[in-house]
């Protein structure tokens, strides 16, 4: 029987997110700006993102500690060259039993899907920001097309790599428009669309308030198309509310991050490139497990850590940051702790 541990609000340790890498080859307007990102300058240097053998080695660890699902995200994960061999790697721990992995889709062709699904990854979330060439291309700043995009999730649907969902970041006077054209394009598909409110994640996106286009008011605009009804959600702590279109066009998710928040309820840890654990999205620090592998660190020592760790866990950043004007900005950017 597996010990699991609780933080200082009895929230579980469920899921592990893990920013495989921190590079990435977009510059999306709303986490890479390119007016500060345009060079590769800011990334880590080899040698110092964790190798598939300290990556097992932590998840085998957090295992025991109650952890069963593992995302895998960066920067762009598909990047990692050897994300192939570490997903086979990760579904042979015990206890381990849903590998999903968030990408922006610009690398993942038909035989590398087929190589993830053997390899034993469960499913995949590809963002896609708008359907029109332009603004896509424009959103992910490095003019990116779309048609590369909705091949790779059709590559992803061919492989078994389901449920697909199909995450877009809404920010006011950039995608807005684009709302109802997605839930269109994608209902009757099997996908589920979700719409995620503009976070201030990162100190970089010269996030605003006025930015963020609350659940409530895309929930308006879709509902006027085509009524929905809410769903249940999927397990204890999801993080989209799910709702379903009466017609039996399938779900689409809303991601209120901003207007109402979900931290009551939030079972995630989640590991930088360089191998931090960081407690929360909005971390700005956390203890390096590579650094305590690299000095010898046994798996028993790393659940030792871990669990003393999450035991005095009391983030909630985005519960407090509606009453905060004064936050640090000194957060981890989007891109280091893999969203
Ligand atoms: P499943 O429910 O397992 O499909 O995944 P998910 O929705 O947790 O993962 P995904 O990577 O698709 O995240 C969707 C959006 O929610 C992203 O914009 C994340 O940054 C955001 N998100 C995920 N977890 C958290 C969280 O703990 N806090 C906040 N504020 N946002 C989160
Ligand atoms: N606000 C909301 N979502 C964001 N993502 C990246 N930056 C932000 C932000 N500032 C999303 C990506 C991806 C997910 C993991 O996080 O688009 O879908
Ligand atoms: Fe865009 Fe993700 Fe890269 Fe950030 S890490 S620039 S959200 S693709
Ligand atoms: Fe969890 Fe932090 Fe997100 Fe709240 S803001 S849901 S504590 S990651």
């Amino acid at each position: 029987m597996l010990a699991g541990v609780n933080d200082r609000f009895n929230r579980p340790l469920k899921d592990l997110r893990i920013s495989l890498t921190d590079r990435c080859n977009f510059r999306c307007v709303y986490c890479m700006p390119k007016a500060v990102f345009g060079t590769p300058t800011h990334f880590l240097p080899a040698g110092e993102a964790m190798g598939r053998e300290e990556i097992a080695k932590l998840v085998r660890a957090l295992s025991a500690l109650g952890v069963h699902k593992v995302r895998l995200t960066g920067g762009e994960p598909l990047l990692q060259h050897d994300i192939v061999p570490l997903v086979g790697d990760l579904a042979q721990i015990s206890g381990i039993d849903d590998i999903a992995l968030t990408t922006k889709g610009s690398a993942l062709s038909r035989a590398r899907a087929i190589s993830l699904k053997d390899a034993g990854l469960t499913r995949v979330t590809v963002s896609i920001d708008s359907l029109d060439p332009n603004r896509f291309g424009r959103i992910n700043g490095v003019g990116f097309p779309v048609n590369r995009v909705l091949e790779a999730i059709n590559n992803a649907a061919e492989a078994g790599l389901s449920p697909i969902k199909i995450n877009v970041v809404i920010k006011r006077g950039l995608n807005v428009v684009d709302v109802v054209p997605l839930a269109k394009r994608f209902r009757f598909s099997g996908h589920t669309v979700r719409y995620i409110e503009y976070m201030d994640v990162g100190a970089s996106n010269g996030w605003l308030p006025k930015d963020v286009v609350p659940a409530r008011e895309i929930l308006e605009m879709l509902s006027t198309e085509w009524p929905l009804h809410p769903v249940e959600p999927a397990y204890w702590g999801e993080v989209a509310s799910r709702y379903a279109y009466d017609d039996g066009g399938g779900e689409i998710g809303l991601i209120s991050s901003v207007s109402q928040p979900f931290c009551g309820t939030c079972t995630r840890a989640r590991l930088s490139a360089d191998g931090r654990l960081l407690l929360c999205l909005f971390a700005d620090e956390g203890v390096s497990l590579r650094d305590m592998m690299r000095r010898g660190a046994t798996e028993q020592d790393l659940i030792d850590t871990v669990r003393r760790i999450w035991k005095g866990r009391d983030d909630r950043y985005s519960d407090l940051r509606n009453g905060d004007s004064s936050r640090s900005t000194k957060r981890l950017e989007r891109f280091q702790i893999g969203g």
